[in-house]
């Protein structure tokens, strides 16, 4: 941070960080270097696309909250203040020690197990195990929709508490299609913010283990995967039935058809909603504009490439033709294991991967 930003006394805060080490074992960063940290974590996230505004992140420095309630009050705050009434602004909320938020993202949709219905899931199938751990700490299900919001678990001191999320927190989007209403009665819709809640943020050594952060979405996250994979809502064959398409040769392409089509309807829907959402060539020409950026300051840039390119047309972006050096670089955000996955099978102790069976 001092050597980006050419400030002066870093011995002497070297100095600092060094005595308060040595009487109390840790340290504690200043506001400044939290939010510095903060921004170099987003700047260095290999997976992320959409790292050209890393320097517009704001950062709340909530270290002092660890209370349930309170964090639960300044959860509701950062949806409702990075939503901004449509026009979303990246927000970093860092909490204080020994607080976790256990949900992945601050909106996630439940998942009921219901036989007879296809796939045997009403509403998202990636959230299964997360719906039946909340369920054992006292959930009693919302609605039954393919679409309920599911609470969140806030631990606190050791001690896990569920909250729901008020209506004004949550913004959603129904989606339309501009030229096919049949599209539109699939009563498909969308949360308007993604919230990364189960990553920690390191910098400088410190691990801060409550850091939800949000941007906006990129059309392709919900219309090309969230709704569209056979193990998510895989509405592809609904969307096509709704355009008409002849389902019955894989030829006709009827699924590379909806799947186009379900993206025009997620933007369509947002940008007549007036909620802020990224389209997959905008963003990635946005990402090789970061990358120049970056070269001017005289840094590499680091990235999975897998992860960059868009689940449509990849090869018609930028990043298609780019490679990149993946190693990981500090500050970053690192994904401790789910509360409700299974430990880590004893297989280690014979070598053997089929362990058990
Ligand atoms: N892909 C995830 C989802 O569909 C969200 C990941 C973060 N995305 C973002 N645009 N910040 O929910």
């Amino acid at each position: 941070m001092y050597a980006e930003r050419a400030l002066e006394g870093l011995d002497d805060r070297l100095r600092a960080v060094r005595d308060e080490l040595t009487r109390t074992g840790s340290y504690t960063l200043s506001a400044g270097e939290l939010e510095y940290g903060g921004r170099v974590a987003w700047r260095n996230s290999t997976r992320c696309v959409g790292r050209l505004y890393w320097e517009a992140l704001e950062v709340r420095d909530l270290r002092h909250v660890t209370a349930h309630e309170e964090v639960f009050a300044h959860l509701c705050a950062h949806l409702e203040d990075a939503f901004h009434g449509g026009h979303l602004r990246p927000l970093m909320s860092v909490f204080g020690p020994g607080v976790r938020v256990h949900n992945p993202q601050l909106i996630r949709y439940a998942a009921y197990r219901q036989p007879g219905t296809p796939g045997g899931v009403v509403g998202d199938p990636a959230n299964l195990a997360l719906t039946d751990w909340l369920r054992t700490l006292g959930w009693a299900g919302g609605p039954g929709t393919p679409f309920d919001v599911l609470p969140l678990a806030i631990e606190s001191a050791g001690q896990l508490r569920l909250f729901t999320l008020p209506p004004q927190a949550v913004q959603e989007v129904a989606l339309t299609h501009p030229d096919c209403p049949a599209v539109g009665e699939l009563g498909l819709r969308w949360h308007a913010l993604p919230v990364i809640s189960d990553m920690s943020l390191e910098v400088g050594g410190l691990s801060l283990a409550c850091a939800p952060f949000s941007g906006w979405y990129v059309q392709t996250e919900i219309a090309a995967r969230n709704l569209a994979d056979a193990d998510r809502y895989d509405q592809l064959p609904a969307v096509a039935r709704a355009l008409g398409l002849d389902t019955s040769r894989e030829r006709t392409l009827w699924r590379d058809r909806a799947l186009v089509e379900l993206n025009v309807a997620t933007l369509h829907s947002f940008e007549e909603a007036g909620v802020k959402i990224a389209d997959h060539h905008t963003v990635t020409r946005h990402f090789r504009r970061f990358e120049e950026r970056e070269a001017r300051a005289g840094r590499e840039v680091r990235a999975k490439w897998s992860w960059l390119i868009p689940p449509l047309s990849p090869a018609t972006t930028p990043v298609w033709g780019q490679r990149y050096k993946s190693r990981e670089e500090s500050p970053n955000f690192v994904r401790p294991p789910a509360r409700w996955e299974a430990p880590a099978p004893a297989a280690a102790a014979t070598g053997c991967p089929f362990h058990g069976h």
